[in-house]
Parts: C-alpha cells; sequence; structure tokens
C-alpha cells in the first residue's frame, strides 16, 4: 500500500469540501480488501478534519479485486449479501465509494436513503490534474439542460459519420463533473460528460470513427476508420478493415444481440482532460468537445438494457446540432453556456 501523503489528504479534504461536507456530517467511506486503503485512510483523515464523524466500511476481498475488474463486473458486488454495512452506508449522508458499487442495485437503495455517493477509482495523477472546479459544473449542468429538453441529436466528422438520435421518453439524460453536495446525488470524481439515450429504436445513420478515436473499454486507438450503420436503433453493420473484423469478433463474444443497440450520446466538458488511455479512461470520455458515441447497455439511463458488452467510443473532431442549432464545429463548443473560457 502507498503511503498517505499529506498531498492526497489536502486534495481530498479539497474535494470533500466542493461536496459541502459539514461539520455532524457523517462520512462513510466503502472500500474492498486491501484495493485503494490509501484513498480510503486519506478520505477518512481529510473528513475528520472538516468535522464529520467518519465510518470505514472496509468488505473482506473478493474475487475482483482492480477498479478495472470491478468495473467489467460493474452491476454485481459483495454488498449484496451484507446487510450490516448497507445500513451503515444508507445512514451516512456522504458515501465515498472505492469498490465501485456504482451502476448497482446497492447503489440505487443507498442513494435513495439519502446519502449523495461520489465514485473515485482513478489514479491519482488523474484525479489531480482533473480536480473539478464550478466553472466545469456550471458549463455541464447548462450541457444537460439542453440535452433534456432536445428532440435530436445529430452529428457528423470528416469521415463522413452523419447520424440523427431523436429523444423524447422517459429516459433520463445524466451528467458528470466530479462532485456531490445535494442529497441523493451520484457523480464520478473525475469526470466532465452529459448523456443522454434516444427513444427505443430512433436512432439512424452511420458513425464512421477516426484513426486516432478510442474504443473503451478496449483501451484502444483506432489505426484506421471503423464505420457502424445504424438502423432503428441498431448497428446493423460493422465496416473497415482488420480493425473492424477484430472489434466485430470481441462483440460477437458476448453473444447478445443487445451489445449492438445504441446507447447514449452527448459530450466531454474537461479542459483538462487529455485524449490518452490512461487509468480506466476518464480523460478519453471527459474530453472537451469529444461526441462521446456508445453501444450496449442503458440501465444507467432508466432502460432495460443490461448487456455485458459497453462499449464507450470518444471521438474527436466532430461537428453536433440540437435540434438543428450546431453547438459543436470540428469539435469546439459553440455556444457561450458550453464553452469554457479561453477554448
Ligand atoms: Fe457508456
Amino acid at each position: 500500500m502507498t503511503a498517505i501523503s499529506k498531498e492526497m489528504v489536502d486534495l481530498f479534504k479539497r474535494e470533500l469540501e466542493l461536496c459541502k461536507v459539514r461539520e455532524g456530517e457523517t462520512v462513510a467511506v466503502l472500500s474492498v480488501g486491501d484495493s485503494l486503503r490509501d484513498y480510503a485512510k486519506a478520505f477518512l483523515t481529510a473528513a475528520k478534519k472538516l468535522g464529520a464523524k467518519v465510518i470505514d466500511v472496509n468488505l473482506p476481498a473478493g474475487k475482483a479485486t482492480t477498479a478495472e475488474d470491478r468495473l467489467k463486473d460493474f452491476g454485481k458486488n459483495p454488498l449484496a449479501d451484507n446487510p450490516k454495512a448497507m445500513a451503515k452506508l444508507k445512514a451516512a449522508d456522504l458515501v465515498i465509494d472505492l469498490l465501485v458499487a456504482s451502476f448497482s442495485a446497492q447503489e440505487i437503495e443507498i442513494r435513495n436513503a439519502g446519502p449523495r455517493m461520489l465514485l473515485v477509482c482513478e489514479d491519482f495523477e488523474i484525479l489531480k490534474r482533473l480536480f473539478p472546479t464550478p466553472e466545469l459544473r456550471a458549463r455541464t449542468e447548462a450541457a444537460l439542460s439542453r440535452l433534456s429538453k432536445a428532440r435530436t441529436f445529430r452529428f457528423t466528422n470528416q469521415q463522413g459519420t452523419d447520424i440523427t438520435y431523436e429523444f423524447g421518453t422517459n429516459y433520463r439524460a445524466l451528467m458528470e463533473y466530479g462532485y456531490v453536495a445535494e442529497p441523493g446525488r451520484w457523480d464520478h470524481w473525475p469526470a466532465g460528460l452529459v448523456a443522454s439515450c434516444p427513444r427505443d429504436g430512433a436512432v439512424n445513420g452511420h458513425v464512421v470513427m477516426d484513426e486516432g478515436d478510442i474504443i473503451f473499454p478496449r483501451m484502444q486507438f483506432l489505426t484506421e476508420p471503423v464505420e457502424f450503420v445504424v438502423e432503428k436503433g441498431i448497428v446493423t453493420k460493422i465496416k473497415g478493415g482488420k480493425e473492424a473484423a477484430d472489434l466485430q469478433r470481441w462483440m460477437e463474444g458476448y453473444k447478445d444481440p443487445r451489445a449492438y443497440a445504441v446507447s447514449h450520446i452527448g459530450w466531454g466538458t474537461h479542459t483538462a482532460a487529455e485524449w490518452a488511455l490512461k487509468g480506466i479512461g476518464m480523460d478519453g470520455r471527459s474530453y472537451y468537445g469529444n461526441v462521446l458515441f456508445s453501444l450496449g447497455p442503458n440501465v444507467e439511463f432508466g432502460g432495460k438494457n443490461d448487456t455485458a458488452c459497453h462499449m464507450d467510443l470518444p471521438m474527436r473532431g466532430c461537428s453536433a446540432w440540437l435540434d438543428g442549432e450546431r453547438i459543436i464545429a470540428n469539435g469546439r463548443l459553440l455556444p457561450d453556456d458550453l464553452k469554457a473560457a479561453g477554448f
């Protein structure tokens, strides 16, 4: 285990301040086995400095030990068999989730009981570099507000992408800006993005990912274009060279037709995010002005598709329109409320 540095305690204290942790509140830190115990100790120390009561909820180690393993397994976690731990977490005001209980039934149960919840599992360098700010929050909230009201989202790129999403169901749009100050809210530090899901079956067009675009969770930069033909919300063809064939084989490996459903769409809002394959990939997903195309599950948005094949596909240099208003031009956000100062 890495030693807890003063730098880590100070950074986590600033994060808890953004989360408005007050004297007398209860902060529960959820971890498993030896994983991220340095983060757990630093959060507990930082919360105490702010006058909060702290609870260290450290579950016995299961099979999945790294954050990557647990992300692959998301939706399943050892809390399901641990009512005592659940009771402690539900009684807290803020839960720091180092276990990746996020995206599970337990996460929802905890937040419905009142606590706000923050997922933290990226490398320390990334947490530091992508430390959230109120400006990031403001432009991400503005993005959510526009995206939730829109009826359509269309995006293009120079490789020939042209696809339109139609909204208008009970699916909720989501935003992540890296801290939680209100009861029941969930977020992920570090992140900066918005996303919404189309009406079932209401996406048509084609997406041509360019060389240099990213395939998560495969942690892969494409070295040649890959085209997805989308009809009525489903990818019906994947075209291209060797990388398209590899990708298709990998998706077929899940033996689940729901893997081909088009899922959320939105864009990145974090100006400090790098176009890089680092940690679990929050840089690429949050990259300012990317279009984040995604295939697979939509349960996070209120849908029923819970396929295990979940692909996040950030693309650079795209142009995008909400209800016909151009909001991104070749990777640059245009409207003042969505734009970061100096970008
Ligand atoms: Fe996704």
